[in-house]
């Protein structure tokens, strides 16, 4: 049986260059892998019966008023926050009695306020978060139970709970002091960093599975391209010098690779993005700073090995979800040499990462769908929050006593909202 086809495999001898580097053009595999051990068992968990979940019904300017006023924040990449709402309410996972509730759900739309451009401005985010809480606190007994450690907040925004968009001032803030116990479901990952907390939810960013669907090509169309990528390289407006900007690592792969014929890579967004990523072998993915770019998602979806290039990230349900066999992962520092790294890989170990990245479960893994599917990220939110459970007895506060400081962060922070 033919289990693959090769469409063609040939040495390329780049000029001016002693390297020579096998382009190899794969097919695409006929079948898809399973993947081995607890990885796969785990994606394909179903959350019903291991967990309940009580969702707070909160006033409207909380949530509905918001979205009403920008509808753009259903398609924005931070939409999350939204789909999880909705998807929650009619999940079987719900409980309408919080005293069976293993976790609560606070439905807080902090990362919908958008500029002109679609950017989300999370100045409000920490007044509008402190004020839900004081609101859940006074209302229901369970906050106070445990200050927040058997409650899950969804917070997708750049820095998650530390509210602001530059890296340095969100580091400065820190988590916001009211969400320290509690559990956040966020899309920003980065080992040792202060806005990734222990015990956080890494998701994938929201990414329109329609409009991904509608540019699927043919299953067996050749990658005949060896390495793609599409986005900027320099941040001029912020950033001249293009050492801060995705921590330079997008400025290295420029000036290394840009005349190299086996890299298609440009500032330019072609109609046929998607299409090209499902002619390609690998896709570049150097999300430095920014591990909700939606790149890793499509990646995923379109068969492309992700060539993952960000130092110390926290990819998304990484419990779950093999990323070292299905992507690769390159250092910054090594950026430079991105083309031995990858034309060295063997033929056996790319059909093999192919294989496994056709696996429906990853790709709905990555997805929100509306209506929800099994195995997909809100099913994998709800296993990573299973996972958890039970809560350790030491959460549950003794009467009196109290750990969070309401008057810690900014004073800016504590003005009502
Ligand atoms: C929870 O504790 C706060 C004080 O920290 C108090 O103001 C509030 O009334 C308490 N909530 C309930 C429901 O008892
Ligand atoms: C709470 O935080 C404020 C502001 O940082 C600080 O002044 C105060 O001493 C803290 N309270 C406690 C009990 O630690």
């Amino acid at each position: 049986m033919e289990i693959w086809k090769w469409v063609f495999v040939g040495v390329l001898w780049y000029a001016g260059s002693v390297l020579s580097t096998s382009a190899v053009e794969l097919g695409r595999s006929q079948h898809t892998e399973r993947i081995s051990g607890s990885a796969g068992d785990v994606l394909e968990d179903d959350p019903v019966g291991r967990l309940k979940v009580f969702v707070y019904e909160l006033p409207r300017k909380y949530n509905k008023k918001i979205l009403q006023k920008d509808p753009r924040c259903l398609t924005h990449m931070f939409a999350a926050e939204i789909f999880m709402h909705r998807f929650l309410l009619s999940s079987p996972v719900r409980t309408l009695n919080p005293d069976e509730a293993d976790w609560f759900y606070t439905p807080v739309y902090t990362t919908c306020d958008l500029t002109t451009n679609g950017l989300p401005l999370p100045f409000k985010s920490p007044r509008m978060m402190r004020s839900a809480i004081q609101l859940i606190s006074s209302n229901w007994p369970y906050w106070n139970r445990t200050e927040g450690a058997d409650h899950f907040f969804v917070v997708p925004h750049d820095f998650g709970a530390c509210f602001h968009y530059q890296e340095e001032k969100a580091i400065e803030r820190g988590i916001l002091p009211l969400l320290q116990r509690a559990t956040l479901v966020q899309t920003f990952g980065q080992r040792n960093h202060v806005c990734l907390k222990d015990g956080s939810i890494t998701v994938p960013p929201y990414a329109p599975p329609q409009k991904m669907q509608t540019h699927l090509i043919p299953e067996k169309t050749p990658r005949s391209i060896f390495v793609y990528f599409r986005g900027l390289f320099y941040d001029v407006g912020n950033d001249p010098e293009g050492g801060y900007y995705a921590r330079g690592a997008r400025a290295a792969v420029w000036e290394n690779f840009k005349d190299n014929p086996l890299f298609d890579i440009s500032t330019e967004h072609p109609a046929t993005y998607y299409e090209d990523m499902q002619r390609a072998v690998f896709c570049l993915c150097p999300l430095g700073w920014a591990p909700w770019s939606p790149r890793l998602v499509e990646a995923v979806i379109f068969g492309c090995i992700p060539v993952i290039i960000a130092d110390d990230i926290v990819l998304p349900f990484a419990d779950a979800i093999p990323w070292e066999e299905i992507g690769v992962y390159v250092d910054e520092e090594d950026v430079p040499n991105l083309d031995t790294i990858l034309t060295s890989i063997p033929p056996e170990v790319i059909l093999r990462k192919q294989r496994l990245l056709a696996n429906p479960s990853m790709k709905q893994a990555m997805l929100f769908p509306q209506p929800a599917q099994p195995g997909d990220a809100f099913h994998q939110v709800l296993n990573g929050l299973a996972r958890k459970l039970p809560h350790d007895k030491s959460v549950y506060l003794r009467p009196g006593e109290k750990i969070l400081n309401w008057t810690a962060g900014p004073v800016g922070d504590l003005k009502p909202w």
